[in-house]
C-alpha cells in the first residue's frame, strides 16, 4: 500500500512537470518535433505521418530544463533552420534557447528584459526579419535575432517601441498571428467577427482601422475570442495564411491575408487543452495528454472551396509514455493562453520504457504562449492535473 502511494505521488509529480513543458514545432524541412519534458521527439515529415513513430532527438549543448510555470513557446526561424524556445527555464524567464537544427546543438541566448513583463508578454516571430515582436504592458516591444542559429556571447535586449495598439488593451489577452508582414491580433475589444487588428511591422504602425476577412460562402466567421493563431509556412517567402482556433475548439479558420478571405473548417475533434502549430501543409494539435492530430491544408486556394472542402482532423501519433486515458473535462476555454500537454504514467507508450511523455506547444502566437502555435490555458492545465489527482 505504501509503495503504491509512493508510486502515485511520483506519477503526480511527474505530471506537474510534464504539464508545464513542451511544444510542437517544425524545422525548415517541415519535420515535426515535440520539444520538452524528459525528451525531445521527432516525427518526420507529413508524408510519413500515416505510420508516424516518435524518434528521440539526440542533441548536444544546453538543452532547456523545461521547468517554466507556463508552457514554453517554440518558434521556427525558417531561413536559419533554427528553433527558438521561450519560457522554458524558471530560473531565466527572459533567456531564449536555440536549437540549431543542422548541427543538433542547443544554446542559450541571454536576453535582458529591459522593462518588458515576461508574465504578460505575448510575442510572435516575424518571418522575414527574424525579429520578435511582443505585446506587454499595453505596448509593443521587439528584440532582433538577425540570422542567429546559435547564441552569441553578448546579451540581446527587449526594446520598448513606444507604440501602442489602436485599441484599449486593458483586459485583452493577446492572440497574435503573423502574415503579409503584419502582426494580426484576434479577439480585440471593439472588433466584430472576421475582423483583426493589424500592426504593420515595417513601419511600426498600428493600423487604426480593423481588417475584415469575409467568410467564404458567407458562413459564420471567426469569433471575437481568445485562441491560437499559428501561421502556415511557405517555401521561402512571407507567410500569408493564419490558422485561428478559438479556445473552445469549435472550428478552425484559415485566414488568407492576400485574398482577404476566411475559410471556416472543422474544429479539432479532441477539444481538450492543446497547443497548435503549423507547417506548409498542415495544422498540428498537441493535446495535454500527449496526443497529436493534424488537419491537412492546401494553401494554393484557401479562398476557393474545392481544395480544402472535406478537410478533416486525423490522428498523427501519441507521445511515448502518454496516457491512453482520456480526460473527460479539460478544455481550452482559457482566458490566457497556452496549453501545454502533459502526460502521465509510463504504461503505454511506443517508445522506450522509461521515458514518460511530455508535451508541448508552439508557436505563433497567441496569448501567453505562441509562439507559433497555440497553447493551453493555465486553468485547463490545472483542471487536467486535478483530474488526475482525483483519479488517485
Ligand atoms: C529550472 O531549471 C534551472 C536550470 O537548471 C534551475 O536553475 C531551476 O532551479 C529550475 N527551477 C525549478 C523550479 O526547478
Ligand atoms: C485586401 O485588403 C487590403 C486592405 O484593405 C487591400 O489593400 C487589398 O487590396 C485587398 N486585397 C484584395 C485581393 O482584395
Ligand atoms: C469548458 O469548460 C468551461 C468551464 O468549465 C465550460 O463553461 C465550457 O462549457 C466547457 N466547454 C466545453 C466545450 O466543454
Amino acid at each position: 500500500m505504501l509503495s503504491r502511494l509512493i508510486a502515485l505521488v511520483a506519477v503526480g509529480a511527474g505530471l506537474v512537470t510534464a504539464a508545464s513543458s513542451g511544444c510542437p514545432v517544425f524545422d525548415a524541412d517541415m519535420n515535426l518535433y515535440v520539444l520538452g519534458g524528459a525528451s525531445d521527439y521527432v516525427f518526420g515529415a507529413q508524408d510519413a505521418w500515416s505510420s508516424a513513430s516518435a524518434k528521440t532527438l539526440s542533441a548536444a549543448g544546453k538543452r532547456p530544463p523545461f521547468n517554466g510555470s507556463k508552457a514554453p513557446r517554440c518558434y521556427l526561424s525558417q531561413f536559419n533552420n533554427a528553433i527558438y524556445v521561450l519560457g522554458a527555464d524558471s530560473a531565466n524567464p527572459t533567456g531564449i534557447y536555440i536549437l540549431n537544427v543542422a548541427t543538433k546543438t542547443w544554446s542559450l541566448q541571454a536576453v535582458d528584459a529591459a522593462g518588458i513583463d515576461t508574465t504578460d508578454q505575448v510575442e510572435i516571430l516575424d518571418h522575414d526579419t527574424n525579429v520578435f515582436y511582443a505585446l506587454s504592458k499595453g505596448g509593443f516591444w521587439f528584440v532582433n535575432f538577425h540570422d542567429q542559429k546559435d547564441a552569441i556571447s553578448s546579451a540581446l535586449a527587449w526594446t520598448d517601441m513606444g507604440t501602442k495598439p489602436a485599441f484599449d488593451t486593458s483586459g485583452y489577452k493577446a492572440t497574435m498571428g503573423i502574415a503579409s508582414n503584419h502582426v494580426h491580433m484576434f479577439g480585440t475589444p471593439g472588433s466584430q467577427p472576421g475582423e483583426a487588428s493589424i500592426f504593420v511591422i515595417h513601419y511600426a504602425f498600428p493600423q487604426a482601422q480593423l481588417q475584415l476577412y469575409p467568410s467564404v460562402g458567407g458562413k459564420s466567421n471567426f469569433p471575437v475570442a481568445h485562441g491560437q493563431a499559428p501561421s502556415l509556412f511557405r517555401d521561402g517567402p512571407e507567410q500569408t495564411v493564419i490558422a485561428f482556433i478559438p479556445d473552445d475548439g469549435s472550428a478552425t479558420y484559415l485566414v488568407d491575408t492576400k485574398a482577404n478571405k476566411t475559410l471556416p473548417l472543422a474544429g479539432p475533434t479532441d477539444k481538450s487543452s492543446s497547443i497548435f502549430t503549423a507547417s506548409t501543409s498542415a495544422v498540428v494539435q498537441l493535446t495535454a495528454t500527449g496526443k497529436i492530430f493534424f488537419l491537412p491544408v492546401d494553401q494554393a486556394d484557401i479562398a476557393g472551396t474545392a481544395a480544402n472542402s472535406g478537410a478533416a482532423w486525423k490522428t498523427l501519433a501519441t507521445l511515448p509514455g502518454a496516457s491512453t486515458t482520456t480526460p473527460t473535462s479539460g478544455n481550452t476555454t482559457s482566458t490566457t493562453g497556452t496549453p501545454r500537454p502533459g502526460t502521465s504514467s509510463s504504461s503505454s507508450g511506443s517508445g522506450s520504457t522509461d521515458s514518460t511523455g511530455d508535451e508541448s506547444q508552439s508557436g505563433t502566437g497567441s496569448d501567453d504562449g505562441t509562439g507559433s502555435a497555440g497553447r493551453l490555458t493555465t486553468s485547463a492545465v490545472l483542471a487536467f492535473f486535478a483530474f488526475f489527482v482525483a483519479l488517485f
